[in-house]
């Protein structure tokens, strides 16, 4: 179970042995990109095993072979958005949970010198409001990126959002708690701050380089 943030009430961290194991093995700068997604996949779905726990449910009747009895299904579909690209990484890991999930998407990079999202591409199942989302994005630095998809969700009216972020700055927290109240976060990590360049620190460096091995 993730543990509340004291600090920040917006934000629940992922303090489990094998999803620490496993975060310091990816922030490691020798660690190549094959095992680095793995990793991040495999994370991901331990996470999403956990955050998904209150979605709402339905009874249904089902015929075993032997008797007809009640079981239970997920109420509502679920839509995962990562955003693009380094959201990409974590979301295979999530599908393997979820396998009926859809899937939209954001597009968004970061302008280097301002830090300000850059936004070149949306598609999102249009009911995408009638049930959980999920958004993903790996790094939740000043919060800029995170920020953006999270008003386009709102615009689409999207109420039922929470994110799930490798790893995150208090930053990117505070933005997110500032504008965007109701939406939890989850992490493996709330990392020490942000450097001169809006690099996390100690951070793992370019999520979407070491992914997918654009170094
Ligand atoms: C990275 C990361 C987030 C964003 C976080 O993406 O995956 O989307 O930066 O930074 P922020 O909180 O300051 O907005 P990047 O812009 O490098 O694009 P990429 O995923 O295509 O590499
Ligand atoms: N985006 C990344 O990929 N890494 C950071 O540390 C900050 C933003």
């Amino acid at each position: 179970m993730p543990t509340q943030n004291k600090q920040y009430a917006n934000l629940w961290v992922f303090e489990h042995p094998v999803i620490q194991d496993k975060l310091t093995v990816i922030r490691d700068k020798n660690t190549k990109h094959v095992q680095f997604r793995r990793l991040l996949n495999e994370i991901a779905g331990l996470m999403f095993f956990q955050l998904s726990r209150k979605y709402e449910t339905k009874q249904v009747k089902v015929c075993t072979p032997v008797e007809e009895s009640t079981g239970v299904q997920l109420a509502n579909p679920i839509t995962l958005v990562p955003i693009l690209r380094a959201g990409i990484g974590m979301t295979d890991g999530i599908l393997a949970m979820i396998p009926e999930a859809r899937v939209g998407h954001i597009g968004l990079f970061r302008n280097e010198k301002t830090k300000e999202p850059v936004p070149y591409y949306c598609k999102l199942p249009k009911d995408i409001a009638s049930g959980p989302v999920l958004l993903i994005d790996p790094m939740l630095a000043t919060g800029g990126s995170a920020s953006y998809a999270a008003t386009v969700l709102a615009e689409h009216g999207c109420t039922d959002v929470q994110m799930v972020c490798l790893v995150t700055a208090p930053e990117g927290v505070q933005k997110m708690q500032k504008e965007h109240p109701s939406l939890s976060i989850y992490t493996a990590s709330l990392d020490r701050c942000l450097n001169e360049n809006g690099y996390i620190l100690p951070g793992l460096g370019d999520a979407g380089d070491r992914i997918f091995g654009t170094l």
